[in-house]
């Protein structure tokens, strides 16, 4: 890559990182896929999408799907502008899985399948993904700021507890995992109340539920798994991929697959709505704080034990900034490999 990684706000070789000054998140991490279009919504007319401010125009040639920074028809004019994004071909590397359209974010020599996020609850070949399933919201804040507000998932006790439910509940258990390029959180809660949502479209007549709710992010990609499990209820599988288009403003083109629901209960097609509701909350929260996001401040980073997951997500992307900043964009964990055991996802 003839890109130099933006050195401002990565700590130079050597310099600590402070879990308790506030340092802003390097947007810019390549070497990476991002989901930027469902399937579906690519045909023979091309769509454009934005990651990073760059570009990507997709489109299908019979059953050839296609990437490139020009549209198809300026592409041949317009390839001596191509980027080192394209390896100067104009042409994303591209994969379609999970019934997305993948792109390469980085150098395209180092572009493998195997680096493509694991989502258990999604079909790899995309088939049979009901669309209902797929809805397309936005943020208007920087992506790694949308991360951060989701892996804090108590935070959906206040901002979402006409959704999702309130705070009250008799214990609580928060448990955080990470490796260098996903970070997860486990949250266990005992009696909680019954998320509205279930009560009024999913049967669900109990006043508390017991509930166990994980957030996996895959740090690069900027993408999440949401997986829930509600005793009584249904169990939630959300994949959630923030897609930075700009620096304030992230692509959410989620997937709510909520096809293991009974046909007969409405919860199965309310549910993939009820985030163009939760997603105006968030944005509502995130927005305001997007701008001092991306600048470094003297004031302390104070934090509660329950903030472990965000704290540990912006150390863990401080050190892959770091590494990238180094010239190192290689992986030292494994994103493909099947995460089912560590986000307890039952079949
Ligand atoms: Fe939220």
């Amino acid at each position: 890559m003839n890109e130099q990684v933006n050195l401002k706000t990565v700590p130079h070789e050597g310099e600590a990182i402070s879990k308790r000054d506030w340092v802003p998140i390097n947007l810019d991490l390549r070497d990476t896929w991002f989901p930027v279009a469902y399937s579906a919504d690519v045909g023979t007319r091309p769509v454009r999408r934005v990651v990073h401010n760059q570009d990507v125009y997709l489109w299908r040639d019979g059953a050839a799907v296609h990437a490139a920074e020009f549209r198809p028809d300026r592409l041949e004019a317009m390839r001596s502008c191509a980027s080192a994004f394209t390896g100067g071909s104009g042409r994303y590397p591209i994969v379609e899985c999970y019934g997305y359209v993948w792109t390469w974010y980085g150098d395209p020599d180092h572009a493998h399948e195997e680096l493509i996020p694991n989502i258990p609850f999604l079909p790899r070949d995309g088939q049979g993904i009901p669309r209902y399933t797929q809805r397309a919201v936005r943020f208007d804040a920087a992506s790694p700021l949308s991360v951060e507000n989701l892996i804090d998932l108590t935070h959906a006790d206040f901002l979402h507890a006409d959704v999702v439910g309130d705070e009250k509940m008799d214990k609580e258990t928060v448990e955080v995992f990470h490796d260098s390029e996903t970070i997860t959180m486990v949250r266990s809660c005992v009696n909680k109340s019954v998320a509205p949502v279930m009560k009024l479209f999913g049967g669900v007549k109990a006043d508390v539920q017991q509930v166990r709710q994980v957030i996996r992010i895959y740090l690069r990609s900027h993408a999440a798994i949401a997986y829930g499990r509600f005793s009584p209820g249904d169990n939630v599988q959300l994949f959630h991929p923030c897609v930075p288009e700009t620096r304030d403003r992230t692509r959410l083109d989620y997937t709510m697959n909520t096809s293991n629901v009974k046909k007969s209960n409405p919860f199965r097609y309310v549910m993939p709505k009820a985030s163009y509701k939760v997603s105006r909350q968030d944005s509502s929260m995130t927005s305001p704080q997007s701008p001092r996001y991306m600048h470094s401040e003297p004031r302390k980073d104070l934090h509660s034990p329950l903030d472990e997951a965000g704290q540990k997500y912006r150390v863990l992307m401080l050190a892959l900034a770091e590494r990238q900043a180094r010239g190192d964009f290689a992986y030292r964990d494994n994103v493909s490999t099947d995460c089912s055991e560590i986000i307890g996802y039952q079949k």
